[in-house]
């Protein structure tokens, strides 16, 4: 594979360690998957943790005094831990389980927002976020009369950082929350110095960490965000699992979001207390084998070294912005390239987005088309859908090269 000579990654392991990659999709067509910013494949050694606690080491965790129920709790808290120094929180009291980045962003508006939020207080999101990070505060909006102000972006893509600027200004701004990396533009915002910025007028600031965790090192605490939420998969982790990370001051202070087993401390019939953190924030039977998976994900990005994966996919991003912008008729949305990271989502001209998909698929290639769940964005990019091409460990410049020829040929059937 060419880009053997530049990656720091082994990309013929790494792919080896990926089975679903190896497969036809169509008769001659090998699978070219570029849609790993929807969710990531997830390499064996998950896939076997996963199948391995099932064989071997399930029980419910935190209850039974026998072994199994001892080896799951242990498996789901190890887990905990490894997250915790994979994005270097201070306390793994401070790492809180929940479904996905989209619960991260709901538990927030829904406990600390309701709790400290009133009518004539402000909000600051900004336009490029995905509608995870738009419509639990537009919900908490509606019901405390609070405002939101939207941070517009630059003709190439970035946040109009005077604008925020001017924003916090106010002097009612409680809470931003803004994206990490962009899922469309492919944008990395400043995120440290955008919190300090909020921590100056006595903000808090929530991070969008979904398309940041599983490409970059994250460091929450030289970021210094008071809270960030991701999903395990898109880190080469499961899905039904993700992290909402909070400063535990903030966490102890917060009620909590759902009521039920393992959050409590005690019940009686006239009232309840809360359990310690991270439980008071999970209630029920957790997502055991899920936080299993996601601990192995860790491990196995942590060994492959997350400086090294940032370098692989900005190698494959440059490559294809490069053979993007050579063809006729096409737009690729957001900055240049050393302000942005591993996706590509473009338009044809005359050409909608979900007919190059499909023509696309026909090549075997997967990208994604449609509003990615950036809807407002799109309105401002002035376009209905974008397609999508999104890399990760596993992409090559010969995946671009597939895409490229295959972009060339929807043209084709297009042209005729
Ligand atoms: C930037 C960003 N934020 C949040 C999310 C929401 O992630 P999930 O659907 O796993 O909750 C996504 C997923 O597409 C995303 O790309």
């Amino acid at each position: 594979m060419s880009n053997h000579n530049h990656s720091p990654l082994d990309l013929q392991a790494i792919r080896a360690d990926f089975p679903i990659l190896d497969q036809e999709v169509h008769p001659g067509k090998r699978l070219v998957f570029l849609d790993s910013a929807a969710s990531s494949q997830k390499p064996r050694q998950v896939i076997d943790a996963m199948s391995h606690y099932y064989e071997f080491g399930h029980a419910n965790v935190h209850r039974g005094i026998h072994v199994l129920s001892e080896r799951a709790t242990d498996a789901y808290e190890t887990a905990r831990d490894k997250v915790q120094h994979f994005i270097n929180a201070r306390s793994r009291r401070e790492i809180i389980y929940v479904r996905n980045a989209t619960e991260g962003f709901n538990l927030v508006a829904a406990t600390w927002g309701r709790a400290n939020l009133v009518s004539g207080d402000e909000i600051v999101l900004s336009v490029m976020e995905h509608h995870s990070n738009i419509v639990p505060w537009q919900i908490l909006a509606a019901e405390k009369g609070i405002t939101i102000r939207y941070i517009p972006i630059t003709p190439d893509g970035q946040l109009d950082q005077a604008a925020y600027a001017e924003f916090l200004r106010s002097g009612r701004v409680k809470l931003v929350s803004v994206m990490h990396v962009s899922n469309v533009l492919g944008t990395v915002n400043p995120i440290r110095e955008m919190a300090a910025q909020a921590h100056a007028v006595g903000a808090l600031f929530m991070s969008d960490g979904a398309q940041a965790v599983p490409h970059l090192k994250v460091d929450v605490q030289a970021l210094d965000v008071d809270f960030m939420a991701f999903s395990a998969h898109k880190m080469a982790g499961p899905t039904g699992i993700g992290v909402l990370y909070g400063k535990r001051a903030l966490l102890e202070a917060m009620p909590p979001y759902m009521g039920g087993g393992d959050m409590i401390r005690r019940v009686t019939l006239e009232g309840s207390d809360w359990n310690e953190l991270p439980y008071k924030f999970e209630a029920g039977t957790p997502a055991i084998a899920e936080a299993v998976g996601l601990g192995a994900a860790v491990d196995y990005l942590n060994t492959l070294g997350m400086e090294n994966i940032l370098a692989h996919e900005r190698i494959v991003a440059d490559y294809a912005l490069d053979r993007l912008y050579e063809v006729p008729g096409l737009t690729v949305y957001g900055p240049d390239s050393d302000k942005r990271n591993g996706v590509a989502a473009f338009t044809l001209k005359d050409i909608h987005a979900h007919d190059i998909a499909q023509l696309l698929d026909e090549h075997g290639v997967a990208v994604r088309a449609g509003h990615h769940c950036a809807m407002p964005l799109h309105k401002i990019l002035g376009v209905a859908a974008t397609a999508r091409a999104s890399f990760y460990v596993y992409s090559t410049t010969e995946d671009v090269d597939v895409l490229v020829e295959a972009i060339y040929n929807a043209r084709k059937v297009f042209t005729r």
